[in-house]
């Protein structure tokens, strides 16, 4: 019985669907292979069959997750060397099937140490998304080909035989990811100059191991590490050594991994950011609105500017996020709550005297750490997405990113200077005699380095901590500062005007799929894109023009018109009057004979008129909450 337990049989496998009867016949050869043997089974996927229990001698591992690749190794190596194995043989069990092969090579090598890594006659196909499979081993080989000049055709792990249990001994493990786990493995073998055999075998038909394209970035970022050079460096020599490293992929394919692999690897920076969104401040240009409304949370098209701000951020992959809350900080609180409804998380930080944006990001110091991060101001409403943006940033490597776009009047805006090798040199603050037509876009990017910065800023003549004098030490300290120019429109709601004309671009440039919730009369008229909001009764013979949007439990009476660019809160009734590229705000109830255009009206106000009009008299109002007045 004791001879019996030296030689121990490791088989690990994940199990699908499709691949039981494979792994059940796995297991059988190897019992019919080695009748003397110990077997273990470490499997991960569906659980083990009965029939594969009763073949095998053990399970010594289970679980529905992967563990990794070369966690089930190390597992196997370490029980049998635990119990006293004295040979070992380990056999991949990916739809491999060649027992036979394992059994002549040992008988042939007996009891000398001998690493056995099969070149297999067909090779496995790695992922069925956008990565080319072929060119992803021949990468991840590659890894060992520069590294320990290992010149297998395939050294992809699959198989190893290790006669003896000294040699064992002296493997370390230190498996994290999968593949890494294996190429642990045969680093060791390379590095304990163990014989290595490099039999063919053969493999089934149809020998497709499906991977998701994370896992392969992930092994390559593993792999970096572990070998300590870049996928860039192994594409290089596999481009300059094709004959010894080249056997499925091609050099297409390994440019377009390379590249991805580069966007991957920006995307997780990117994730590791922070987000800084202002939501303070006081607002004075936009009152009376902001008299009882935080301007953050103004509704463009019936949403909140913040709600527009914190779906952009979490879409370009940041996921906690920092929201500055001045004097109406409950306001925002409801608003946004703790941000599981966008899937991130939301830290409030208090700033109770708004002395300037510089100073908003010193009072969230605490929160960024020494994390890069994202600042956005609350009221800034952009088309653009921000993936390129930030991954320029993260790229750079450079200590600030600012997003520009080139205005009309400059003189109104702050404006970036930049030399002629395309460098930002200089910020102005609405200069008299602009150097460029490069508006400074309320969306950043800073390293820690802007702390650094913000503490050699002095107050302004406003007496605020302005972040363009921040950005400005930068420029003099010489760190490089990068920008990018945006095509997409862009608005600062900061006015009355800026919130009509975010109303269209928004409207516009997501026009509302025409959708009934509500109640709408047969003799109505609705033409283009409008939303209705559910409870809300359109009666009679109103007319309905999109884009516009009208939110839920309204009615709309007959004889009124609405729209085009027009956006009707919740709870609103309007009968009679002509509603033409404006914002209602919620409880608001018209009755009357005018026509309102490019209006903005607060929540719960009251707007009637005494006479029938005479012909048609237009009105444009600025109305804050809870206002009555006759037009
Ligand atoms: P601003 O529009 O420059 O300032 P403000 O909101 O006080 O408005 P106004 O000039 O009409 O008085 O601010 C840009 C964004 O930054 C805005 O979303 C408010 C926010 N902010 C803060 O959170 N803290 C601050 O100290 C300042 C000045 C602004």
């Amino acid at each position: 019985m004791e001879i019996e337990r030296k030689l121990v049989i490791g088989l690990r496998t994940y199990l699908v669907q499709g691949n039981f009867k494979e792994c059940e016949d796995q297991v059988e050869d190897a019992r019919r292979a080695f009748p003397y043997a110990f077997i273990y089974l470490a499997a991960c996927g569906l659980p083990p069959s009965e029939k594969m229990r009763a073949t095998a001698d053990e399970v010594t591992h289970y679980s529905t997750e992967p563990l990794g690749l070369g966690v089930p190794n190390k597992l196997i190596i370490e029980k049998a060397l635990a119990e006293g194995a004295l040979q070992l043989v380990i056999v991949d069990g990916d739809r491999q099937h060649f027992m036979a092969t394992v059994k002549d090579l040992l008988d042939k090598y007996g009891q000398r140490s001998v690493a056995v890594i099969p070149e297999r006659k067909k090779r496995f196909l790695f992922s069925r998304e956008e990565l080319h499979g072929p060119t992803v081993e021949d990468l991840l080989n590659g890894f060992l080909r520069l590294s320990f000049g290992c010149n297998l055709k395939d050294p992809a792990p699959g198989l190893y035989l290790f006669p003896n249990a000294r040699t064992l001994s002296g493997f370390k493990f230190n498996a994290q990811h999968s593949w890494v786990g294996d190429a642990e493995l045969v680093k060791n073998v390379f590095t304990h100059k163990l014989a290595v055999e490099s039999p063919e075998i053969s493999v089934r038909e149809k020998t497709y191991s499906i991977s998701r394209r994370d896992l392969v970035f992930n092994s390559f970022l593993e792999s970096e590490k572990f070998f300590g050079v870049t996928l860039a460096e192994v594409a290089e020599f596999i481009k300059t050594h094709p004959e010894e490293s080249l056997f499925g992929g091609n050099f297409f394919e390994i440019d377009r991994t390379v590249e991805a692999f580069g966007g991957f690897r920006s995307q997780l920076k990117i994730k590791g950011m922070k987000a800084l969104v202002l939501a303070g401040g006081k607002g004075t240009r936009l009152k009376p609105f902001t008299h009882t409304i935080q301007k953050q949370l103004f509704p463009i098209a019936n949403k909140p500017v913040l709600h527009y701000i914190i779906e952009k951020i979490v879409r370009a992959g940041i996921r906690e996020i920092g929201v500055i809350v001045g004097p109406n900080k409950d306001q925002v609180k409801n608003a946004l709550g703790d941000g599981s409804k966008w899937n991130c998380s939301i830290t409030y930080i208090d700033q109770d005297d708004p002395a300037g944006l510089a100073h908003a990001v010193l009072t969230a110091k605490d929160f960024l750490g020494e994390s890069s991060f994202l600042m956005y101001l609350g009221d800034n409403l952009l088309r653009d997405e921000l993936g390129d943006f930030l991954k320029e940033f993260v790229d750079s490597g450079f200590a600030a990113s600012l997003t520009l776009k080139r205005v009309a009047n400059p003189a109104n805006y702050g404006i970036a200077e930049i030399d002629s090798h395309g460098r930002i040199v200089r910020l102005l603050e609405k200069p008299k005699n602009p150097p460029s037509d490069l508006a400074i876009v309320g969306i950043y990017a800073f390293t820690h380095k802007i702390f650094g910065a913000i503490g050699r800023t002095k107050p302004s003549a406003r007496g605020e901590l302005e972040i363009t004098d921040a950005i400005q030490q930068l420029c003099e300290k010489k760190e490089n500062i990068n920008y990018r120019i945006i095509d997409g429109w862009w608005e600062d709601t900061g006015t009355p005007e800026s919130l009509l004309d975010a109303n269209v671009l928004i409207l516009s440039s997501a026009p509302p799929t025409p959708a009934v919730k509500g109640k709408v009369s047969k003799t109505a008229v609705v033409k283009g894109g409008v939303e209705i909001g559910e409870g809300t009764v359109i009666e009679g013979d109103c007319v309905l023009l999109g884009p516009s949007v009208i939110g839920a439990h309204c009615v709309i009476g007959s004889g009124a018109l609405i729209g085009p660019y027009s956006s009707i809160g919740d709870n609103c009734s309007i009968r009679n009057a002509q509603v033409l590229g404006s914002i209602v705000l919620e409880d608001t109830a018209i009755d009357c004979t005018k026509q309102i255009i490019f209006s903005v009206i607060g929540k719960n106000c009251r707007i009637t008129s005494d006479s029938p009009s005479k012909g048609i008299d237009k009105v444009t109002l600025r109305i804050g909450d809870d206002t009555s007045i006759k037009v």
